[in-house]
């Protein structure tokens, strides 16, 4: 099955509302067609990302959500309202929430199900840490991660969604998965949505994220489970961030 890729950037805590307009008319006006595009920025910037990106090729969404629907929940911020702003996606899960904030498997599919409510795609993070790949449990710790969402919202959600493997070793370390590993990872996960759904699975789009660069994009790109990537540090310097956007189109 076709599937069209999709770099997504993470700005993760950075950025000012000076410093984001050069950046934000860069990707808007590089960013051509073949992949898609969409960057994922902190709440206070959502408004600014869709004043500059609204009617291009580029997509804006978030970084979290509650995974509650609306009230005395200070701090938190609802589906609803990223939808208000025309939030395209959210990330749920991301490694940092999960190892930071006591973002548990349990958390993680409710926030997936509020998100999918609002009519936001929800890009659900998955990956394993250095100790769990050396003790050679990868496979078991995706497929928890994965399970407790498909548990939650059933396997039709994942129609409306996407995955991002992130290995948590690979993430602003500058250690990259090799090719090799990502695909490898990929293909099982995909393999775990097959035995729900053959359609589903085959047309799901699995993103791999951690320490992707101009240079190694794509490598990563081209292997055939590999539908784009999450892109945290140099999707802060658009020069960096369009050449991967380049690589995947
Ligand atoms: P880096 O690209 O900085 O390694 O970050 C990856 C990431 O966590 C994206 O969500």
């Amino acid at each position: 099955m076709m599937r069209t890729k999709l770099v997504a950037g993470n700005w993760k805590m950075h950025g000012s509302l000076a410093a984001n307009l050069g950046l934000l008319h860069a990707v808007r006006e590089g960013a051509g067609g073949g992949a898609e595009v969409a960057l994922c920025v902190p709440y206070p910037y959502l408004a600014q990302a869709q004043a500059v990106l609204n009617g291009s090729h580029v997509a804006w969404g978030a970084q979290d959500v509650s995974e509650h629907e609306q009230g005395a929940w200070t701090g938190e911020v609802s589906a609803a309202m990223l939808a208000d702003f025309a939030c395209s996606y959210v990330l749920v899960g991301h490694s940092e929430r999960r190892s930071f904030f006591g973002d548990t498997d349990a958390v993680v599919a409710a926030k997936f199900v509020a998100a999918q409510k609002a009519g936001l795609v929800p890009i659900l993070c998955v990956g394993e840490s250095l100790a769990e790949r050396e003790a050679g449990i990868t496979g078991d710790v995706v497929t928890r991660q994965i399970d407790a969402v498909l548990a939650k919202g059933g396997i039709a959600g994942f129609a409306r969604a996407i995955v991002a493997y992130e290995p948590v070793w690979a993430i602003g370390t500058g250690r990259t998965a090799s090719p090799e590993q990502a695909q490898e990872v990929h293909a099982l996960i995909r393999s775990r949505f097959a035995r729900e759904d053959a359609d589903v699975a085959g047309g799901l789009r699995i993103l791999y994220g951690g320490s992707v660069k101009a240079g190694n994009a794509a490598e990563l790109f081209g292997r055939p489970d590999i539908d784009g990537g999450l892109i945290g540090g140099a999707s802060l310097v658009a020069d960096d961030f369009l050449a991967i956007c380049a690589a995947a189109a």
